[in-house]
């Protein structure tokens, strides 16, 4: 064994790019794998396929260092590595609450009859518990290697948006194992994770469990947060019923320690390529395994009416939508990417656009997948373009750019000063002071 083995990420969406590139920028040899010629092309070109700060500098670099290399070869990954990451993706399947497996299936069943010799196999990608075990199954029945083909599973809790530091510097490492000591080459594979901590005089705690709980580590993770968010908007239900606010009332709840302040902004609710499908595929696999989890349903259906009732309360607003103009400022799940899978601002603009003359949307980097997947809207290149001759304006993805924009330049330009603020992001009093009728989540 080297003391940097060489490593392969198999798999290169929002993860396994992310992986792959900070791996090399911590000195390691890597070769990232991925079926889609397209995508490996655009990643040897020195193009990050999706944005993420940061990340594509550190292409740029690890390429030119020549650590950093792409194929489609799984017979070439199984040559080259030492530890293989499993990192493809696990989407909501079509027609069920439950995650879609058959990217993980194709590439374990497509790396294996190339594994000759021993070698490591490390599973990131998020996935319904007992995976693990028919990953490892399925190792050793088909790989020439068999039983000395060893397999870990080893969540990632990285956010989009910080991927890149989450990536160097996660705040936990869980390693679900068999037996009962960590893998060497395991070790080996993450000295440089463990390196930079310990230089950086950051504890770093790991987790050795097993498996199943690793794999539930991660789905219990998201769903989690999904609750919280989801508990705040129900609150910001009753905030609304009963003219409380939600804003100072999640203050006063997070400066209890045991709660927190993080994941309670309230607002138009979770939205992204993780936390719905993830409530959603362990909802599915704990009534597959007969546990009753009625509580995830209940966070999902939180989660729906948040979009539901801004539709709503923006229609109530319009004297006849019809003929209507819209302006919609943030169309991302979230500031800091250009996704737009599953998002709350997107959704409620499509729901707007069926029933408006015209909705125009801007957004500092999420146009291009916006208008993909919407292309029935306007996209303009600037907030006051979008706001032009608008009957109403709605925040829905907190960009700071949105945040902090000024009331009193876009007054100017709207027809009527109508604001409904999805993420509860501007100073409502500074709107308010220059004429805007200001309508936020749960509160007043
Ligand atoms: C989430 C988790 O936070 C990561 O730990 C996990 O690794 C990742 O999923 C994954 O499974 O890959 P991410 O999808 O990047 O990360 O987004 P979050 O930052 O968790 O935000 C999710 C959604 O919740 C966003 O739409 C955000 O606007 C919303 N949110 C967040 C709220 O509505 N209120 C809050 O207080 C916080």
């Amino acid at each position: 064994m080297t003391t940097r083995p060489r490593l392969t990420v198999l798999g290169t969406g929002y993860l396994g790019t992310t992986h792959a590139i900070c791996m090399a920028e911590l000195g390691y040899d890597v070769l990232g794998v991925d079926c889609d010629a397209g995508k490996i092309s655009k990643l040897d070109g020195g193009e990050v396929p999706f944005y993420e700060p940061g990340l594509a500098e550190l292409l740029t670099r690890t390429l030119a260092s020549g650590r950093l290399r792409f194929t489609t070869s799984a017979r070439e990954a199984a040559e080259f590595g030492e530890v293989h990451f499993l990192c493809v993706g696990t989407p909501q399947k079509v027609g069920s609450l439950a995650a879609d497996t058959s990217y993980l299936q194709s590439i374990v069943t497509e790396l294996a009859p190339y594994l000759d010799r021993s070698a490591l196999v490390v599973g990131k990608s998020t996935v319904p518990v007992g995976t693990a075990q028919w990953v490892e199954n399925t190792l050793h029945a088909m790989a020439p290697a068999g039983q000395d083909i060893t397999l870990v599973w080893n969540p990632e809790f990285l956010r989009e948006g910080f991927a890149v530091n989450d990536t160097l510097r996660p705040d936990r490492l869980v390693y679900g194992i068999k037996g009962e000591t960590t893998p060497a080459l395991l070790d080996a594979a993450y000295q440089g994770i463990y390196d930079l901590a310990a230089a950086e005089q950051r504890e770093l705690p790991v987790i050795v469990t097993d498996f199943a709980t690793a794999e539930l580590a991660k789905s219990a993770a998201n769903a989690f947060l999904a609750t919280k968010i989801s508990f705040i908007n129900a609150m910001a239900e009753l905030c609304e019923a009963s003219g409380a606010d939600v804003v100072q009332l999640a203050r006063a709840l997070g400066h209890d320690a045991r709660i927190g302040p993080k994941f309670l902004r309230a607002g138009i609710g979770f939205g992204g390529g993780c936390l719905p499908k993830d409530v959603r595929a362990l909802r599915a696999r704990a009534e597959e395994l007969g546990v009753a989890f009625g509580l995830l349903d209940e966070v999902d259906a939180t989660n729906a009416r948040r979009r539901t009732s801004a539709v709503t309360l923006a229609l109530s607003l319009l004297d006849k939508p019809s003929e209507a103009k819209v302006a919609i400022l943030g169309v991302t799940f979230k500031p800091g990417t250009d996704d737009v899978r599953d998002s709350p601002a997107l959704d409620i603009a499509t729901h707007l656009v069926d029933h408006c003359a015209q909705v125009s949307i801007y957004d500092p980097v999420g146009m291009d997948n916006a208008r993909s997947a919407l292309p029935k809207a306007n996209y303009t290149l600037s907030p006051l373009d979008a706001v032009q001759d608008a009957d109403l304006v709605l925040a829905l993805t907190e960009w700071d750019e949105i945040s902090s924009i000024d009331p009193e330049l876009l007054a100017p330009a709207v027809k009527q000063k109508r604001v409904i603020d999805g993420r509860n992001c501007l100073d409502a009093r500074r709107w308010r002071n220059v004429g805007w009728q200001y309508h936020g989540m749960g509160r007043h």
